[in-house]
C-alpha cells in the first residue's frame, strides 16, 4: 500500500467513526452513580434476580415447561423496581436521577415480562421465544446506554435503535 492509499484508509475510518457517533444514538450516560444508595442497592439486587430468572426461563422454554415460563415471567414482572413499594421520596429520587428514556426502557421491559407470563399461560412456545429475545434486546439496550461505566464491552455497540423501545423487534414477531 503506498502512502496516499494508507492516508485515505485512515481518513475513511475516521469518517466512519464520526458518522457512527453522530448517529441517532445519544451519548451513553451511566445512571448508577446518580442514584441514592437505597435505590442503587434495590436496583442491583433486582438485576441479579432478573438475570437468574431469565436463565431459568430459557431452560423452561426449551423444555416446554409452560407453567414455569408463566411463573418466571410473573416473578420478573413483580420484582421490577418501579413495581416495588418505593416510598414517595424514593420515586421522586428515581425520576430526578434518571433520564426519561431510562424510564421508558424500564416500562418496555416491564410489559415484556407480562407478555412472557401470558405466553407461558397460553402454552405458546413461539411467543415465549420471541418475547425472550425482545427481553434480551432490552437488557442490552439499557445497559449499553446507561451502564457503560460497568459494562465497557457494551459501549459503542451497534444494533437497531428500536431495541429496548416499544417498536423494537415487533416486525420479527
Ligand atoms: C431500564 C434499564 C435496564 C434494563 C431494561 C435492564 N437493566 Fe440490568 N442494569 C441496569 C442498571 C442501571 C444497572 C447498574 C446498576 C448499578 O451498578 O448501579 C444494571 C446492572 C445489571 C447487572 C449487574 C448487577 C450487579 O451484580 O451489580 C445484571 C446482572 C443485570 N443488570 C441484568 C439484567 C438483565 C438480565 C436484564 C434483562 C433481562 C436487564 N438487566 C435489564 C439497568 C437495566
Amino acid at each position: 500500500m503506498n502512502k496516499k492509499q494508507s492516508y485515505r484508509t485512515i481518513l475513511s475510518v475516521a469518517m466512519l467513526a464520526s458518522l457512527a457517533t453522530s448517529g441517532a444514538v445519544v451519548a451513553a450516560q451511566p445512571v448508577g452513580p446518580d442514584l441514592t444508595d437505597k435505590l442503587r442497592g434495590l436496583l442491583v439486587k433486582e438485576m441479579v434476580e432478573i438475570e437468574a430468572a431469565m436463565q431459568e426461563t430459557y431452560s423452561a422454554i426449551i423444555q416446554g415447561k409452560h407453567n414455569e415460563v408463566a411463573q418466571k415471567g410473573q416473578a420478573i414482572h413483580d420484582s421490577f423496581i418501579l413495581e416495588q413499594s418505593l416510598t414517595e421520596q424514593d420515586e421522586q429520587d428515581l425520576v430526578a436521577a434518571v433520564p426519561q428514556e431510562f424510564l421508558q426502557m424500564d416500562g418496555r421491559f416491564h410489559r415484556l415480562a407480562a407478555s412472557l407470563a401470558e405466553a407461558g399461560k397460553q402454552q405458546d412456545t413461539q411467543a415465549q421465544v420471541n418475547t425472550f429475545n425482545r427481553m434480551t434486546e432490552s437488557c442490552v439496550a439499557c445497559h449499553s446506554r446507561y451502564v457503560t461505566d460497568r459494562f465497557e464491552g457494551l459501549d459503542n455497540q451497534s444494533f437497531p435503535a428500536a431495541w429496548g423501545h416499544d417498536a423494537g423487534g415487533d416486525s420479527q414477531g
